[in-house]
């Protein structure tokens, strides 16, 4: 099958697309045909190696598994054995393993059906940054009135983080760079805020809470604004002002014994159902996708290379299997 390779630890131009072998299903899993697969920082991080913790298991000079992708949508293609909740010719969404090729592997329960209608494109946007959105937000504790600030609200995590927020009816101010405003007010987020020309630290109101997907303020400078019993979520993955990723955790982890306010590093997990509520908002027309473009397989180290510049405007997708696509909308 045609994949994108992944033979060394390094920047984009270092990737190729070419023929891997095709993966067959373990007990629990199945093979999904994809018919395309979004980028998120994490596709970044393993590319480069970096955090260098992140090579343990996977090769500390050249990692031992050549490909990449997390997201994906598709059909299944073939089923393990002990699989009971999908079989051949289902349309389906979610988290996979090495995404970025004809075939993936995926987990039966890191999976959700595809309801028709809906673009794999966009429903190949949501697994990673929308069940991480939606993580957070509980762990945010946003409800109605909640006023949150959500930084990268132009990005994978922010976009939906704000539009989320948006819906469980929180008072939302989103923040990102000043060719972004109106992308993310086009998301119906009244409150945009240029980091570029204002500052988010200037309120004369305190936050309830914080979903940081940027990084480019220091945990100690949010706790300023943020009211005791809130919520400050550090989210980035990126070095910014309190060091990388490991140095923001570390940080993370001392603020949070000491903060009036609840500081919380906290993980992601792709479920059938939070999979299931994100496809059914997207159906109804009331979580909108804001996408930055959508490439073909042999241009996927293309979109690799747009991720890792930290400011893609939306989701970057690579689309795959055309004969995948069709069969999603039914008409296989
Ligand atoms: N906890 C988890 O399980 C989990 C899961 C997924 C992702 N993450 C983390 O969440 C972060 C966001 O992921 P993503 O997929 O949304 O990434 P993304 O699509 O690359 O979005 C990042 C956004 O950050 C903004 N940005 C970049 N540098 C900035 C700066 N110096 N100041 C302010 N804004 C800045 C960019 O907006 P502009 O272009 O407008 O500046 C961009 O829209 C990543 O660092 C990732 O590691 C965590």
């Amino acid at each position: 099958m045609r994949a994108l390779l992944h033979s060394s630890y390094g920047e984009a131009n270092a990737l190729t697309v070419g023929d891997a072998p095709q993966p067959s299903p373990g007990k629990r899993q199945v093979v999904v045909q994809v018919a395309a697969a979004s980028v998120n920082a994490a596709d970044v991080f393993r590319m480069r190696g970096i955090p260098r913790m992140l090579r343990v298991g996977n090769g500390m000079r050249r990692p031992k598994r050549r490909l990449l992708g997390m997201d994906l949508a598709g059909v299944v293609s073939a089923v393990g054995s002990g699989v009971t909740r999908w079989r051949a010719g289902d349309a389906v969404f979610g988290e996979g393993i090495g995404t970025f090729a004809e075939y993936a592997l995926a987990d039966e329960d890191r999976l959700a059906a595809l309801p028709l209608g809906v673009d794999p494109v966009d429903a190949a946007t949501l697994p990673i940054a929308g069940t991480t959105a939606l993580r957070a937000l509980d762990v945010a504790a946003i409800g109605p009135g909640t006023r949150v600030v959500v930084t990268g609200a132009a990005g994978g995590v922010g976009q939906f983080a704000a539009q989320l927020a948006a819906l469980r009816g929180a008072e939302v101010i989103a923040v990102c760079s000043g060719r972004n405003v109106a992308r993310v007010r086009s998301l119906g987020i009244d409150t945009v805020l240029d980091y570029e020309t204002e500052d988010v630290l200037r309120t004369t109101a305190p936050y309830d809470a914080v979903i940081d997907n940027a990084g480019g303020i220091r945990i100690r400078d949010w706790r300023r604004v943020v009211v005791p019993g809130g919520a400050i979520l550090p989210n980035s993955g990126v070095r910014g002002p309190d060091g990388g990723a490991l140095m923001r955790v570390a940080k993370a982890t001392w603020h949070g014994l000491v903060a009036p306010q609840r500081v919380r590093v906290f993980s992601g997990t792709v479920t059938s159902e939070a999979l299931t509520e994100l496809v059914d908002l997207l159906a109804a027309g009331r979580l909108r996708p804001l996408l930055d473009d959508v490439h073909p397989l042999d241009e996927a180290p293309r979109a690799l290379a747009k991720v890792a510049t930290h400011h893609a405007r939306g989701k970057v997708v690579v689309t795959v299997s055309p004969a995948a696509s069709r069969a999603t909308s039914g008409a296989a």
